[in-house]
């Protein structure tokens, strides 16, 4: 007697699904891609050595989906940093790009190195003289072969269509690369170096005590909203706000969208019911702004979540639930917090009994314009 024997389900060891094996795996992940790449107080990136980016004078990322959040967050890194930095959506880019010269260098955020408007919008930005960088998980991908150059993001194979694991890993890459451009365009080190390196060799262990937590599996299940799932967030958890909407309604169908905070008084406001639950992503950046939103949204009942530090006492106490993440550097905390928000989504996806791993109407790798 045979028995039916798939390979795909086999490696999916002891999980449901990948996307559940690949948020566990983030630690490793994470070790991988920082493996050698931290020396003392400063980087040490292969292709990269000290002045790899003298002559620099700015930096696009262009970029789809998750990748695209992911460069958000590199451009907030090195904007606060003194080094001019913008996000580009791919496909906007391709049609209508940004000027560059020869000084301008841009950067493909693409975990495959294969999504074809992250490779229109680098063999534009190519043709008009600027120089490329891929920043990709294929070794040997088109990203990789046809740009200037290539930084990996080292995270292994993702099988999941709703990208995790290699989100942690592209901006813990970004957080090694803002450091080498911002030595190499301003002349000095980052602001706080030195905390925010030792804080990064630890992100493995911070994201290990994330993914052993079971609370969001029970926050999911109380905060399914009627109406729609809102994620607000501040800089670096701006970016993240976003990805935990995408992440969300890629595999739970419901309505969900990200916010800058500041920006719900200007028209998302008026989506707030009872029945809108609002994600709350806290750093310690910007916390009392944070805290005053998070007023607003209560005042008009919606349940707030407040993902966070438990030293963020302010949120922590206001907010109707709390999921709280590791205390590091602020800098890092929103890369903590998107895993408890990739927890959320799965858990909630796996409630509805969702397709999770190949959700409806979506592929991996996006090769057609
Ligand atoms: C597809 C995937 C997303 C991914 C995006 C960009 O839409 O479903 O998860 O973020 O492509 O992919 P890339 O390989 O360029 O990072």
């Amino acid at each position: 007697e045979t028995v039916e024997w798939d390979p795909e389900d086999a490696e999916k060891g002891s999980y449901d699904h990948y996307m559940l094996k690949e948020i566990h795996e983030q630690p490793v992940a994470l070790r991988q891609t920082l493996h050698g790449r931290i020396d003392g107080d400063d980087v040490s990136l292969e292709d990269f050595p000290p002045g790899s980016f003298e002559g620099v004078d700015s930096v696009q990322f262009v970029a789809c989906g998750t990748s695209y959040h992911a460069g958000m967050y590199g451009e907030w890194l090195l904007s606060k940093d003194g080094v001019e930095a913008n996000t580009f959506i791919a496909s906007e880019y391709a049609a209508s790009p940004a000027p560059v010269d020869e000084d301008t260098l841009v950067i493909g955020v693409t975990q495959s190195g294969e999504t074809a408007d992250t490779l229109e919008a680098l063999e534009s930005a190519r043709q008009r003289g600027a120089r490329t960088l891929a920043l990709t998980n294929v070794i040997g991908s088109t990203a990789a072969r046809t740009c200037d150059d290539a930084l990996f993001i080292r995270a292994g194979p993702e099988i999941g269509v709703a990208a995790t694991k290699t989100f942690s890993s592209q901006v813990a890459t970004l957080v090694l690369l803002a450091e080498r451009l911002v030595r190499d365009l301003t002349g000095s080190p980052t602001d706080d170096h030195a905390a925010r390196l030792d804080a990064l060799e630890s992100l493995p262990e911070h994201v290990e005590v994330v993914t052993n937590d079971t609370q969001a599996a029970d926050v999911s299940q109380r905060c399914l909203g009627d109406n729609g799932h809102f994620f607000i967030g501040r800089g670096n958890a701006y970016s993240v706000a976003l990805e935990g909407a995408l992440k969300f309604k890629e595999i739970t169908y419901g309505h969900a969208e990200g916010f800058a905070a500041g920006e719900l008084k200007h028209g998302p406001l008026a989506l707030v019911t009872p029945e809108t639950p609002i994600f709350a992503v806290g750093t310690g950046h910007y916390q009392n702004r944070l805290e005053s939103n998070v007023n607003e949204i209560q005042t008009r009942g919606a349940p707030v979540i407040a993902i966070a530090p438990r030293t963020a006492s302010g949120l922590v106490d206001t907010a109707d639930e709390f999921l709280p993440v590791p205390a590091t550097h602020p800098d890092l905390v929103a890369i903590l917090a998107n895993v408890q928000l990739q927890l959320i989504a799965y858990h909630a996806a796996n409630e509805m009994e969702r397709s999770i791993d190949k959700p409806r109407n979506l592929a991996k790798s996006v090769t057609v314009e």
